[in-house]
């Protein structure tokens, strides 16, 4: 086995580590370095997602840790990569669009905070990437997940972007542009102090502050940072 300077053996396909809070525009440079490589893009917060989705439709509880666990093991949750991101369904029924909702972008936010609902979504995301040639998004990916991920980017910028890109985003009238950023600083709040691995950087995690970058000048960084990790592997 050829082994090279950061002693993983050459020629492994890597694994990529995006994590950001919301807004900061992790799934759009997700899928654009996956399509370019080749790689699988998995979205991690799409099975949180597609679980809390399930437990509004079934009148489960968001607290209710138990139930939501039973509601996980009955699922069948798969995500399949597209060139416009993930096409997510939920026992066979697609629901891609669905998941996009407020009403599940607030549940997807409270059902994760439960240690056991983490420990299982964790365990499948590590199954989907344990070949590599992976670039997964999402909020402990670089911390939990993946600690030994080849590249860990962490993704910011500043709420108030973050709020009127997913504004803009959204087709709503203009009144509405305040409570989203409102719903975003909430949200934010929650992942970030939630005790169970919060959304934080990893100590070898490279920041990337969008807040006054286009997204080409984004992807230019990441390339090169992932360049750099593909010359040391020989790849
Ligand atoms: O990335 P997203 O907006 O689709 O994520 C929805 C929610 O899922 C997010 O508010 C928190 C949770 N999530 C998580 O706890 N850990 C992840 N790795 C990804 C998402």
């Amino acid at each position: 086995m050829v082994i090279n300077e950061s002693n993983q053996p050459a020629g492994k396909k890597l694994v990529i580590a995006i994590d950001g809070p919301a807004g900061a525009g992790k799934s759009t440079l997700a899928s654009r370095i996956a399509r370019k490589l080749g790689y699988l893009n998995i979205e991690a917060g799409a099975m949180y997602r597609a679980l809390a989705l399930k437990a509004i439709s079934t009148d489960t509880s968001f607290e209710d840790e138990p139930a939501l666990m039973e509601l996980a093991e009955q699922s069948n949750i798969s995500l399949e990569p597209r060139l416009d991101g993930n096409r997510v369904l939920l026992d066979g029924q697609n629901i891609s669009e669905r998941l996009r909702h407020q009403d599940v972008t607030d549940a997807a936010s409270k059902v994760s905070v439960h240690p056991r609902v983490r420990e299982w979504m964790v365990a499948k995301q590590r199954e989907m990437g344990q070949e590599g040639g992976v670039v997964m998004e999402g909020r402990d990916i670089g911390t939990k997940v993946f600690p030994h991920a080849d590249v860990k980017i962490f993704l910011d910028a500043a709420p108030e972007v973050r709020g009127s890109r997913r504004f803009q985003q959204q087709n709503v009238p203009p009144q509405q542009e305040a409570a989203i950023i409102r719903e975003l600083r909430e949200r934010d709040k929650r992942d970030r102090t939630r005790a169970n691995s919060p959304l934080e950087a990893a100590v070898d995690a490279v920041l990337i502050d969008s807040t006054s970058l286009s997204l080409d000048e984004v992807i230019e960084r990441a390339e090169d940072i992932i360049a750099n990790k593909l010359a040391a592997r020989g790849l």
